[in-house]
């Protein structure tokens, strides 16, 4: 097995080969910009190292990888026009340092793109491939819908949330790993495992993703704080305020603000008086716990076993 940091420049150096074409630049630049602009690069990671894991070269799933790395990150162009979100890894948006058609029709673009570069040297693995990945896609779409519906409901409940998270996140978490599965012949069952494993990591990363969300640094997160209290998003957060806060006060304060920054101050002050950023952790401890117990099922060297034990441990507790 390499380290996180030996895998990620095996991603960086096959983004920066990839050969867009230069025309149009409305088409293109958003994607370049987008793709270029870093992130954890956390999918691809678990691409690689999954496949490494199950004791093939990891370079045999780069494409599978990166195709995957594109379709996050097209997710992403239209998740920041859905959630009004105008920074994100700490530069604007493509639709703010854009227009909203351009991030539409680049993410259109990179969709199409991620679909190409999954069957480049898949071999026999096509047909599982694109159905592991089709699947994962349209998972997506439904979380975002729920995501979206749930904005402007009041009854929203801890399990619905949490099939929307596992929806819209982590499956793509799990579609990570275990297309690095596929791709290094693993047997089906090794490839639900690291799915699985994949999946509750997903949902402790969205759990950490919606805490950072109102408590993070938005000079490390790299995104606007506050956005999903601005929105109404039912996040573990909010649906646990509404559930416990026996003033009303929280449900006074959903829809739009006349101060934004009062609304975040006001509702994180709920959030704090019911403890519940100790509390979040302590069920994202869980999801990891779940998580790690999936490795134990796998016939994984020590060095594998630890290193997505590492992985799963960092993710609660990260800062970006
Ligand atoms: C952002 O994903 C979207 C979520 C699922 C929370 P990441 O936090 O992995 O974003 P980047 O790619 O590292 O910027
Ligand atoms: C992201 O959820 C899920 C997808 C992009 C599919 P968020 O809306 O919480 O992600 P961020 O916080 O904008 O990265
Ligand atoms: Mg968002
Ligand atoms: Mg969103
Ligand atoms: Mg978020």
């Amino acid at each position: 097995m390499r380290d996180y940091n030996e895998y990620l420049q095996i991603v960086k150096d096959a983004i920066s080969n990839l050969r867009l074409p230069a025309q149009p630049s409305g088409l293109y630049d958003p994607i370049r910009y987008a793709l270029n602009c870093g992130g954890k690069r956390l999918r691809p990671v678990l691409t690689l190292a999954a496949c490494e894991a199950m004791g093939k070269d990891p370079k045999s799933a780069i494409h599978q990888a990166i195709a995957i790395e594109m379709f996050h990150n097209f997710t992403l162009l239209h998740d920041d026009v859905m959630d009004k979100a105008d920074v994100r890894r700490g530069r604007p948006t493509v639709h703010v340092k854009w227009n909203e058609e351009t991030a539409i029709l680049s993410g259109d673009a990179m969709l199409t793109t991620a679909g190409m570069l999954l069957a480049v040297k898949c071999g026999d693995h096509l047909p599982q491939a694109l159905e592991l990945f089709n699947g994962t896609a349209m998972n997506i779409y439904e979380g975002q819908q729920y995501d979206m519906d749930f904005e402007k409901r009041t009854d929203v409940t801890v399990d619905e949330y949490m099939e929307m998270i596992r929806l819209k996140t982590s499956v793509l978490l799990g579609c990570s790993c275990g297309m690095g599965a596929l791709m290094a012949d693993a047997p089906f069952e090794t490839q639900v495992r690291f799915f699985d494993y994949g999946v509750n990591l997903g949902l402790a990363f969205q759990l950490q993703d919606d805490y950072l969300d109102t408590y993070g640094n938005p000079e490390t997160f790299g995104k606007a704080i506050g956005g999903d209290i601005l929105n109404d998003k039912k996040t573990w957060l909010l649906i646990m305020a509404m559930n416990e806060d026996k003033s009303g006060k929280i449900r006074s304060l959903l829809g739009p603000a006349t101060d934004p920054d009062e609304k975040i101050k006001a509702v994180r002050s709920i959030y704090d008086e019911l403890d519940l950023p100790q509390r979040a952790h302590e069920l994202i401890s869980a999801y990891i716990d779940t998580a790690i117990k999936c490795l134990d099922h796998m016939e994984l060297s020590p060095e594998a076993r630890s290193f997505f034990m590492d992985i799963a441990l960092k993710s609660a507790t990260r800062d970006k």
